[in-house]
């Protein structure tokens, strides 16, 4: 799939997930901006992709911050003289008890993982509107439809991804602008090789999934060609959400 020229932006690309879909991105001939709060990490990511002989720039930003989002756009439009598609992948997972759970820690949650989306997703549309058109993937998670025990306010934030993505879909749909959401289900991001065999075995396609696998999805949801997906949530789990578990 061919992305030549386009400009991709991908918010929490130093590491992860959002690294490799950047790294996918940039092998297909996008401008990739990415973005994270870790400057280090991310400035480092970036001049690795470029070594291979791609595109990408490095922008920082805190995505729970909104003037930092604002410039975030703007220098990425002022620099390319557009925003093709935004991939907002920034999120943290942090388990708590619902009886300890405090206030700020909820709000921060939800700050990071789902208000950043609605800030970015505005910000970018403007630019994208101003062009005629552009897509945007949110990441959500198969946490926003199944739980484990002390996961409420990530669950939320993810639940409230796959409503904002519906919404946005309807809104900006008239501006030529697609929006979807993928769902990832366990997605190794650390040392591959180090997993157990049971981890693999778990899953029906019989593996755990790594961060080109999400890459994919992205790519397809954003494709110019795939005009006819827009407010959908593509979940990509090796079919774990489908298989049915009573204990023998
Ligand atoms: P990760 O923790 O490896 O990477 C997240 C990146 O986001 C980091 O580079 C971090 O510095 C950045 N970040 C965190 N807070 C930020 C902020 N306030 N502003 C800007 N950047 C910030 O996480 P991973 O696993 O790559 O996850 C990426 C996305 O995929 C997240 O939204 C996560 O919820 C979602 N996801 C991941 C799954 C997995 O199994 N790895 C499963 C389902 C969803």
């Amino acid at each position: 799939m061919s992305f030549e020229g386009k400009v991709v932006i991908v918010t929490g690309a130093a590491q992860g997930i959002g690294r490799g879909v950047a790294e996918a991105f940039a092998e297909a001939g996008a401008y990739v901006v990415l973005s994270d709060s870790n400057e280090e990490q991310g400035a480092a990511t970036a001049a690795s992709i470029r070594q291979e002989g791609r595109n990408a720039m490095f922008i920082p930003c805190d995505v729970r911050l909104e003037t930092e989002i604002q410039q975030l756009m703007k220098q990425a439009a002022d620099e390319f003289g557009a925003i093709d598609i935004l991939i907002n992948n920034a999120g943290v997972s942090r388990w708590k008890s619902p009886y300890e759970l405090s206030l700020s820690e909820w709000d921060d949650i939800l700050n990071t993982n789902v208000r950043s989306v609605f800030l970015a997703s505005r910000e970018a549309a403007g630019y994208m509107k101003q062009r005629g058109g552009g897509a945007i993937v949110n990441m959500a998670s198969t946490r926003a439809i199944m739980s484990e025990p002390n996961t409420e306010a990530y669950a939320a934030s993810k639940g409230a991804i796959v409503a904002l993505t519906h919404a946005l879909a309807i809104s900006l749909g008239q501006d030529g602008i697609r929006v979807n959401c993928v769902s990832p289900g366990w997605i190794e991001t650390g040392n591959y090789d180090a997993l157990r065999p049971a981890d693999h075995e778990q899953h029906p396609v019989g593996r755990v999934g790594y961060p080109g696998d999400i890459a994919r999805a992205c790519m397809y949801l954003t494709h110019p060609d795939n005009t006819f997906v827009t407010g959908t949530q593509l979940i990509v789990d090796g079919g774990m959400t489908r298989k049915m578990i009573y204990e023998e």
